[in-house]
C-alpha cells in the first residue's frame, strides 16, 4: 500500500504533466479535489524543512566554525562559546558546532574543544542547553586532524598520525599564531580500529552532553579526507589503492556512530573539489560520487558538500569541479551546500532545487541574526579575519544584531 506522502508526491507530478496537456484545467479540478490550492511553489531559504530526524523553520545554517575560543588547559567549553551559540541560534534553526576533536591525537588547534572526556561534555552541555532554549537544533562536528597537528598539541608530545607518511608542510593554529606541521607517522592496519573507536565514543559523549546529533568532518584535507583522496592516501592494505579501500575509513566511522544515534541524526561533510591543506585526488568525481552512494545507502540525515571555489569551465587541480548540485542526485537526500554564498546566491540555489539549505561561515560569524537579516533584506556587518582565531571576545562576541545597531545609532 501507497502512503500518503508517497501518494501526493505521485498525484503532484501528475497534476504537473495533465497541466502541460490541458493548459490546467483539469489540473486545477484535481488539486481541489485534494484541498491543494496552488501548484506547488519552490521552496525559498524560509520554507520549512525536514532533515532526517529535525524539524527545521528555516534553511539558513550556521556552518561549522574553528574559532579557537575554548578553555585552556583542558580545551573546554566555557561561558564565551555559551554565549556565542546562543547568540546564533534561532527558533528552528540548524546550528552545526565547530570542528571538535575526537581525542588529543586528533588536535588540530590549540584552543579547539574537544568532546573525549566529561569535562568537555559537560562544557558542551552548557552550550546545547543555551541554544535549545532558543529552540535551534544543534549538532557537534566531529573531527580527526590526522597529519594536520604538532607534537605541542599531543598528548605526551607524541608524533600526530595520518594514512600515510607525508610531509605536506603544512601549517597549524598554534598558542598565539599558526606555525608548521610535525611530519606525520602513518597508522598501522591494527591501529585504524583504535581510531573509529575514538569517533564513536565521541559521539556517545555528544548524545551525553544533549546534542541532537553529530556531523562527521569529511573535509578540508583532515584524517577521514586524507584516507579518500589518493594525494594523501598512498596505503598498500585495506585502506589505501581502489576508490573502495580509500572510502572504508569513513564508512567504518559513519557505521560506528550510528551504533550511538540513529542515522537520521548523523550528517557528513566533505570538500570534493577542496585543495585546503594539499588535498588533491586523480578522480574526484569518481571518488565523491562513491561517497554519496554509500552514505545515501547508510541513510544519514544529510550530505553537508563545501562548494568548489572555481566556478563554470574552471578545473580544480586539472578535473571539473564537482559541486553540491553534482552529488545531490546521488545521494537522494537533503544536502546542505557552504562556501561563498550570500542571501542572493543562496535563495537562487535553493529555489532551482539543486541543493535543500546553504551553510553560512564569515557572515554568520560577523551578524548572529543573519538569519533576519537575510528575510528582511538587511545590510550585513562585515566580518574581521584578524579574529577568527584568536582574540578572546573580540570579534567573537561583539558583533551587533541589527536591533542592536539600531539602539546605538538612535542614542
Ligand atoms: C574561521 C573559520 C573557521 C572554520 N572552521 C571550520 C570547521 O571547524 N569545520 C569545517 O568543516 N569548516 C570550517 N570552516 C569552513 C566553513 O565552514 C565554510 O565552509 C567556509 O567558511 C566557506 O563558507 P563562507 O563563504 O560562508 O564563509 C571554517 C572557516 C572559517 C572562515
Amino acid at each position: 500500500m501507497q502512503n500518503h506522502e508517497d501518494f501526493i508526491k505521485d498525484l503532484t507530478g501528475y497534476l504537473k504533466k495533465s497541466a502541460e496537456a490541458d493548459s490546467g484545467k483539469s489540473a486545477e479540478r484535481l488539486r481541489k479535489l485534494v484541498g491543494q490550492e496552488k501548484e506547488p511553489t519552490p521552496p525559498s531559504l524560509f520554507t520549512p524543512i525536514r532533515v532526517g530526524a529535525f524539524n527545521l523553520a528555516h534553511r539558513v545554517v550556521l556552518a561549522p566554525l574553528t574559532r579557537m575560543r575554548s578553555e585552556m588547559p583542558g580545551n573546554v567549553p566555557g561561558p564565551a562559546m555559551v554565549k556565542y551559540y546562543e547568540q546564533r541560534a534561532t527558533r528552528g534553526g540548524l546550528l552545526i558546532a565547530e570542528a571538535t576533536f575526537v581525542s588529543r591525537q586528533g588536535n588540530g588547534g590549540f584552543g579547539s574543544p574537544g568532546i573525549e572526556n566529561d569535562e568537555q561534555a559537560a562544557g558542551w552541555r552548557q552550550v546545547v542547553k543555551a541554544v535549545h532554549a532558543k529552540g535551534a537544533t544543534m549538532v557537534l562536528q566531529l573531527w580527526h586532524v590526522g597529519r594536520v597537528s604538532h607534537t605541542s598539541l599531543q598528548r605526551n608530545g607524541e608524533i600526530p598520525v595520518a594514512p600515510s607518511a607525508i610531509d605536506a608542510g603544512l601549517g597549524v593554529l598554534l598558542e598565539g599564531k599558526p606555525g608548521p606541521a610535525t611530519p606525520p607517522r602513518a597508522l598501522e592496519t591494527d591501529e585504524i580500529a583504535g581510531v573509529v573507536e575514538q569517533y564513536r565514543a565521541a559521539a556517545r559523549r555528544a548524545k551525553d552532553a544533549g546534542f541532537d546529533g553529530i556531523e562527521l568532518h569529511a573535509a578540508n584535507g583532515y584524517l577521514i579526507d586524507q584516507f579518500l583522496q589518493d594525494g594523501s592516501n598512498k596505503r598498500t592494505d585495506r585502506y589505501g589503492g581502489s576508490i573502495e579501500n580509500r572510502a572504508r575509513f569513513l564508512f567504518e566511522v559513519v557505521d560506528a556512530v550510528t551504533k550511538v544515534f540513529p542515522s537520521d541524526r548523523v550528517g557528513v561533510r566533505i570538500g570534493p573539489s577542496n585543495t585546503f591543506n594539499e588535498m588533491h585526488d586523480s578522480d574526484p568525481e569518481a571518488l565523491f560520487s562513491y561517497v554519496a552512494a554509500g552514505l545515501r545507502d547508510r541513510k544519514i540525515a544529510y550530505l553537508h558538500v563545501i562548494e568548489p571555489r572555481v566556478k563554470g569551465n574552471s578545473v580544480v587541480n586539472d578535473h571539473p569541479p564537482v559541486a553540491a548540485a553534482n552529488l545531490k542526485p546521488i545521494f537522494g537526500g537533503p544536502v546542505i551546500a557552504a562556501g561563498g554564498f550570500d542571501g542572493k546566491g543562496a535563495e537562487g540555489i535553493v529555489r532551482e532545487g539543486k541543493v535543500d539549505m546553504v551553510g553560512f561561515g564569515r557572515h554568520f560569524i560577523a551578524n548572529p541574526d543573519l538569519p533576519r537579516r537575510l528575510k528582511e533584506g538587511l545590510s550585513l556587518n562585515p566580518y574581521r579575519r584578524e579574529t577568527f582565531y584568536y582574540g578572546g571576545d573580540t570579534g567573537y562576541l561583539d558583533y551587533p544584531t541589527s536591533d542592536e545597531l539600531e539602539t546605538t545609532a538612535a542614542a
